[in-house]
């Protein structure tokens, strides 16, 4: 049985939605991460520096007696967000980052940018603080194929923002594509990428392995297997623009079991279990606290957890679902089976 220690991770994407759901949620991130970065496409979304500080205290009382954690809070790009509020957030430390959704790309981002043209003020001065923007990466015409989306926003979008703001610190968050990963390397200096569990496991198949698979359903949607290989590959290789994002996203089970089901997987409950299964299967393990621990704090310029955390290669059964006070139940990743990892009991 393999047993391995590593400093504390951190998740640098999360949902943490709000409320009852926030609150059966929260616990699950804590238990495993020091840190989070919490996405902010709440409804009405996070727009501003004073909405961030709240949501952050509503967070923080979540958070379980006893559990340290760090919530790090994202303020969401709007065509009309305020640039001396985004930088003095920032600034302020309230703020650690701005999450750009293209408008109606996925869940709640109604409020999104219509055009790059649109924030240039906003990612110009966030370029002159040092301020990073998190990209959800997909174009949003009907026209592009929804597995295409990716390649395509990175080609007709990123780069030309590249290009355009050329100290611009910028994550392509929830990478899926081998384009993805492409652009991500070449941009090293400046420039990282996230990647979910459910990427790294599985292909688009997943989503219909025996049939239609609801809980599989996330944007953007699993692609064909020679991206999971270059995603995987790109996780396992240590190289430090690559780090862990597990876009944990909890939807209540009759919204995803539904004739229009909503997008997101919940991972939180399971996403170390689910990380150490790729590493493991690549031979990878000891690149896992670079991954995990490690590349994501360089980026933003903060110190590693010192915390050391201890995982044994034992099977653990996952609950069927978390229960949400009041509106029903979530269902997470890998719920009802038997994972191959699980906490070393001190
Ligand atoms: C996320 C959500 O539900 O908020 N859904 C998802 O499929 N990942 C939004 C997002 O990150 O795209
Ligand atoms: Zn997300």
């Amino acid at each position: 049985m393999r047993t391995l220690t590593f400093r504390r991770p951190d998740d640098w994407h999360v949902h943490f939605r709000d409320g009852a759901a926030m609150r059966a949620v929260v616990p699950y991130t804590t238990r495993a991460f020091g840190r989070a970065i919490v996405m902010p496409n709440l409804t009405p979304p996070v727009t501003t520096t004073a909405l961030a500080a709240a949501y952050r205290e509503r967070i923080r009382a979540a958070v379980p007696e006893g559990m340290t954690f760090t919530p790090l809070m994202t303020a969401y790009l709007t065509d009309g967000s305020d640039p001396t509020d985004i930088v003095s957030g920032f600034g302020d430390g309230v703020l650690t980052a701005v999450k750009l959704y293209p408008a109606h790309a996925t869940t709640n981002s109604q409020f999104g940018v219509t055009s790059m043209a649109a924030v240039a003020k906003v990612l110009a001065a966030m370029e002159k603080a040092g301020m990073p923007l998190l990209v959800h990466g997909e174009v949003t015409r009907t026209e592009v194929d929804v597995f295409d989306r990716e390649a395509r926003f990175v080609e007709e979008v990123l780069a030309p923002l590249l290009a355009d703001f050329p100290a611009l610190k910028i994550v392509l968050e929830h990478v899926t594509t081998a384009e993805g990963v492409a652009i991500v390397r070449e941009n090293a200096s400046r420039m990282a990428g996230t990647m979910t569990p459910q990427h790294l496991l599985f292909d688009r198949n997943e989503i219909f392995r025996g049939g239609i698979r609801p809980h599989m359903y996330c944007l953007p949607i699993l692609k064909r297997s020679t991206h999971k290989q270059a995603l995987r590959a790109a996780a396992t290789s240590g190289e430090s623009c690559f780090f862990l994002g597990t876009d944990t996203a909890p939807h209540l089970r009759h919204l995803k079991e539904n004739a229009c089901g909503c997008a997101g997987v919940f991972s939180a409950p399971t996403a170390i279990e689910a990380y150490l299964k790729v590493f493991a299967e690549e031979n990878a393990l000891d690149r896992f606290e670079a991954f995990a621990s490690l590349n994501g704090p360089a980026f933003y310029g903060l110190p590693a957890n010192d915390e050391r955390v201890t995982w044994v290669e034992q099977p653990r059964l996952v609950a069927e679902a978390v229960e949400v006070e009041g509106q029903g139940e979530i269902v997470s990743l890998f719920a009802g089976e038997t994972v191959g990892w699980s906490p070393a009991t001190a």
